[in-house]
């Protein structure tokens, strides 16, 4: 097979970037290792800042978005049992919306469009992006196949192989690794409330998020050690019912969860993004922790630049926009690494923060409440930085 571009990972990054290329004539295939089935039941965050409803609307697949989704104007912050809220509606508000949602409405685009997606494409490996002749290797039914193309976009999230087939040499990591993680529940109950409540306790944190008025998020902070199947619902309920205010408590409906996971967090940038005629977009390429759910809104951002470049090239032939693309991809990523790990700070339980660090936390959480212009600032940073 030949193509222009090969991209890895049918990805929320993939996804969009096939569709942003297939509408500017650019011929494009994706190599996904898992099923379509396996792609569509990962859960992930649902918080799209307006540059990512902006990104989908260009690549046509906003519709379903603009039907479904929740625009939040605000979201609350709860302390010490008393609930804050955080405005956004002058700065345009965000949309709820899941990831899954999103991933489906774009792989039925991609679909309809009649481009090309190989699920279960195994022992995928990419070779030659260092000269002008790029290609990427895979096996599928028993046989290996070789796909050359111009360009490969490497969009297949933290563990895949695009990352890893470049030289040491050749890319400098840098990595925190935080010492807790994510319990997240998805159950069919309503929202407890209208709007995000985002929960500093002194039990660590929590988040009562939402996918629709029927279909509810919840997270609890939890340590490393712990196993899901030691969550049955009750106790999982049980816990976020301590860490909510007494109010909120009391009127939350709890119900059977639909799926239960721990995700650990991390922050972490793989620099540079491109290396000679491949390129990384999303989790290929860094990694944040889920406060403020800036990960799929860092995928679309990077999209942007990406599609914009490889658009530039083909129409004109000039590669300026592709030697800029990781200067300009990063310059927001490390903007938005910065505004997650501030907020993971401020909002969770360290277990080694030690006295002075609680009080630097307790003094942090006042200042926000106290200052229009820390609040502003919060705002600013949670729907979205400019690209
Ligand atoms: N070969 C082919 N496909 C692969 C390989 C491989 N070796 N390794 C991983 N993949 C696929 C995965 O199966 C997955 O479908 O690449 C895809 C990567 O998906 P994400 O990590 O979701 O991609 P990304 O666009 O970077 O994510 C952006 O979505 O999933 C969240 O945490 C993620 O918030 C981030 C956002
Ligand atoms: C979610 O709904 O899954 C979610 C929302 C906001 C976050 C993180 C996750 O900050």
């Amino acid at each position: 097979m030949r193509v222009q571009v090969a991209t890895i990972g049918s990805s929320p990054s993939g996804l969009m970037l096939g569709q942003l290329l297939n509408q500017a004539g650019i011929d494009n295939v994706i190599l996904e290792q898992r099923s379509k089935a396996h792609v569509l039941s990962r859960i992930r965050a649902g918080v799209l800042e307006q540059g990512t409803v902006e990104l989908l609307e260009r690549a046509g697949v906003a519709g379903r978005l603009h039907a479904e989704g929740l625009v939040h104007d605000g979201f609350d912050i709860c302390v010490s049992g008393t609930r804050r809220r955080v405005d956004l509606a002058s700065r345009g508000g965000v949309v709820v919306y899941g990831q899954t949602e999103v991933t489906r409405d774009l792989m039925e685009a991609r679909e309809a469009a009649g481009a090309v997606t190989v699920y279960e494409a195994g022992e995928v490996s990419l070779e030659g992006f260092d000269g002008d002749t790029p290609s990427v290797r895979y096996r599928k039914d028993g046989a290996t196949h070789q796909v050359r193309c111009d360009f490969i976009a490497g969009c297949d999230g933290f563990h895949g192989v695009s990352r890893k087939s470049v030289p040491d040499a050749a890319i400098t990591s840098f990595e925190r690794v935080y010492p807790f993680g994510w319990l997240g529940v998805l159950s069919e109950t309503p929202p407890v409330s209208d709007e995000l409540i985002y929960v500093h306790s002194p039990r660590g944190f929590a988040l009562c998020s939402m996918r629709s008025p029927t279909l509810s998020r919840y997270y609890i902070q939890c340590t490393l050690a712990e196993n899901v199947n030691e969550w049955p619902d009750e106790r999982f309920w049980h816990e976020l019912r301590t860490r909510l205010d007494p109010d909120t408590a009391a009127v939350l409906q709890t119900g059977p969860s639909i799926e239960k996971s721990i995700a650990p967090l991390r922050s972490f940038v793989a620099e540079p993004m491109r290396f000679g005629r491949l390129f990384l977009a999303g989790d290929a390429a860094h990694i944040v922790p889920p406060t403020g759910a800036k990960g799929l809104n860092l995928a679309a951002s990077d999209i942007h630049y990406l599609s914009d470049a490889l658009i530039e090239f083909h129409a004109t032939g000039r590669s300026g926009a592709l030697e800029s693309y990781s200067r300009r991809a990063l310059r927001r990523v490390w903007l938005a690494e910065r505004f997650s790990w501030w907020m993971t700070h401020l909002l969770h339980h360290f277990p080694d923060n030690g006295p002075f660090g609680m009080k630097m936390q307790t003094a942090e959480l006042e200042y926000l409440f106290s200052s229009s212009s820390a609040q502003a600032s919060l705002a600013e940073n949670y729907v979205g930085l400019p690209y």
